[in-house]
Order: structure tokens, then sequence, then C-alpha cells
């Protein structure tokens, strides 16, 4: 049994690493999508969702830990079962959730070959297809958010998708 337990180990160690990285290179972080989509990262910057990650840092939040039976003091950060969902991608490298946590990861979908605006202003349906077919979500739907929004969260509210749906959506320029 331990020589099984350290087989396992040593092949998280050699496999899984590489598998992590790989996944998270389909991504591309907020920063990214910012540089084009300016007034919508804006508005996300004042949503909970941009500083989900901080929740996981000692002392912060003691108040809902307790409740929840969690230790205030504690470190989360580095916690798997915590940074599933207060990360995009699964992936500390993409702390919170940002854009691509709801509209899917955009390494394809928003290359200059796809989002480019001349292009797309030329023929939006074609182009909007095309990062379709890149893997963007144009509208994530409740399912989306329930994801995270579920009883697996420790300090999980009832989530009412209309109710909640109106405090994040992205404001209109
Ligand atoms: C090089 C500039 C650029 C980058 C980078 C970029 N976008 Fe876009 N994106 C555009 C343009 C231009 C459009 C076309 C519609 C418009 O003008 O808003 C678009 C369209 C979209 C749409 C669909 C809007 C519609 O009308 O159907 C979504 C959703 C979107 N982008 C999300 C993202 C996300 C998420 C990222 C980061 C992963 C990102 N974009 C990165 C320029 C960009
Ligand atoms: C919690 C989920 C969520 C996050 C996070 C999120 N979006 Fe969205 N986004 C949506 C939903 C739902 C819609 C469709 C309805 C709407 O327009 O509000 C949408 C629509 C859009 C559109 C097309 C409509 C429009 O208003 O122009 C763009 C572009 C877009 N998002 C970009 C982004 C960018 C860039 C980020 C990160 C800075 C981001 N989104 C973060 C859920 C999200
Ligand atoms: C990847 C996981 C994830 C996804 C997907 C997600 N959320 Fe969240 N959401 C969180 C976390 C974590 C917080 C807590 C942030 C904090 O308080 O630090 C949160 C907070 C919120 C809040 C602030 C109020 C509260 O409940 O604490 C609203 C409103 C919300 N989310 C709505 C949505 C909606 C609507 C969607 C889908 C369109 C969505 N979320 C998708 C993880 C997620
Ligand atoms: C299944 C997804 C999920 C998991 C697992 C998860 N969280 Fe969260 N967390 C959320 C969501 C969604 C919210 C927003 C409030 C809710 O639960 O409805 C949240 C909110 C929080 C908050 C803020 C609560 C408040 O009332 O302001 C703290 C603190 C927190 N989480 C800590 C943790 C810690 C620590 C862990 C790991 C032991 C963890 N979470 C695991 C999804 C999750």
């Amino acid at each position: 049994m331990k020589k099984f337990l350290l087989y396992f180990i040593i092949g998280l160690a050699l496999f899984g690493l590489p598998f992590i990285a790989y996944t998270s290179e389909e991504y591309r972080g907020a920063k990214k999508c910012k540089v084009c989509h300016i007034k919508i990262y804006k508005t996300w910057k004042e949503t909970p969702h941009a500083t989900a990650f901080d929740a996981l840092n000692p002392g912060v939040k003691p108040e809902a830990k307790k409740k929840a039976g969690l230790d205030p003091q504690k470190d989360y950060t580095t916690d798997a079962q915590c940074v599933r969902c207060h990360t995009t991608g699964d992936s500390t490298l993409f702390p919170g959730i940002q854009c691509e946590a709801c509209h899917g990861p955009g390494k394809q979908y928003s290359s200059a070959k796809i989002m480019n605006k001349k292009k797309w202003k030329s023929d939006p349906e074609a182009y909007r297809k095309m990062a379709i077919e890149a893997g963007l979500v144009l509208a994530p739907d409740e399912k989306n958010c329930t994801s995270c929004h579920n009883e697996k969260s420790p300090t999980y509210k009832p989530f009412d998708f209309k109710a909640r749906y109106e405090e994040i959506k992205h404001k209109k320029k």
C-alpha cells in the first residue's frame, strides 16, 4: 500500500505538472482581454469575481470562514479544493474568476485572426461563428455559474441566477 502511494506521488510529479501547464496554456488572462475590451474589463474589476482569490489568504474574511467551519488563520491558497473554484482554469496563474472562466479558454478565439476589429466589422456573423468554433462561449448560462455556485462551496448561499446575474453583468458602454 505504501509502495503504491509512493509510485502514485512520483507519477503525479512526473506527469501531473506538465498536464496542468498544458491546460493553463489555453488561457490568456484578463489582462490580455483588457487590451481590446477596456470598458468591460473595468466593470468586471469592480465585481467580487476579480478578487475572489484573495478570500483564500489567511486572515481574510475571518467571520465567513468561522461560520463555514474553516480556519481563519490557515493559508488556503495552495489547497487544490479551494483553488478549483477561486481561480480561472484551475490555475493560480489566473487568480479570481476572470473573463475566461465564463467565456472559455481564449488562446484560439482571441487571436488577431479572429477578434480583429476591421475583419469582424466586415462580416460579424462569419467572425462570431469562427470565434465560437474556436471555443468562445458568447453568453455563459446558469450551468456555468453553478459549476462553482453549488453546495460544495463551504460558504454556499442559495443561487438565484437572475438576481445574481444582475449583480455581475457587464455595464453597457
Ligand atoms: C486584439 C483585440 C482583442 C482581444 C485581445 C480580445 N478581443 Fe474579444 N473581441 C474583439 C473584437 C474587435 C470583437 C468584435 C466585437 C466588438 O467589437 O466588440 C470581439 C468580440 C468578443 C466577444 C463577442 C462579442 C459579440 O458581439 O459577439 C466576446 C465574448 C469577446 N470578444 C471576449 C473576449 C475575451 C474573453 C478575450 C480574452 C481572452 C478577448 N475577447 C480578447 C477584440 C479582441
Ligand atoms: C461571471 C461570468 C462572466 C465573466 C467573469 C465575464 N463575462 Fe463577459 N459576458 C458574460 C455574459 C453572461 C455575457 C452575455 C450577456 C451580457 O452582455 O451581459 C457576456 C458578454 C460579453 C461580451 C459581449 C457583449 C458585450 O457586452 O459587448 C463581451 C465582449 C465580454 N462579455 C467580454 C468579457 C471580458 C473581456 C471579460 C473579462 C474582463 C468578461 N467578459 C468576463 C459573463 C461573464
Ligand atoms: C470559477 C468559479 C465561478 C464561476 C464560473 C462563477 N462564479 Fe460567481 N463567484 C465565485 C466565487 C469564488 C465568488 C466569491 C468571491 C468573494 O467573495 O471573494 C463569487 C461571487 C459571486 C457574486 C457575489 C455575491 C456572492 O454570492 O458572494 C455574484 C453575484 C456571482 N458570483 C455571480 C455569478 C454568476 C451570475 C455567474 C455565472 C454567469 C458566476 N458567478 C460564475 C466563483 C464563480
Ligand atoms: C464548489 C466551488 C467552491 C469551492 C470548492 C470553494 N469555494 Fe469558496 N466560494 C465559492 C463561491 C461560489 C463563493 C460565493 C459565495 C457562495 O458560496 O455562494 C465562495 C465564497 C468564499 C468566501 C467568501 C464568503 C463570504 O461570505 O464573503 C470565502 C472566505 C471562501 N469562499 C473560502 C473558501 C475556502 C477556504 C475553500 C476551500 C476550503 C473554498 N472557499 C472552496 C466557491 C467555492
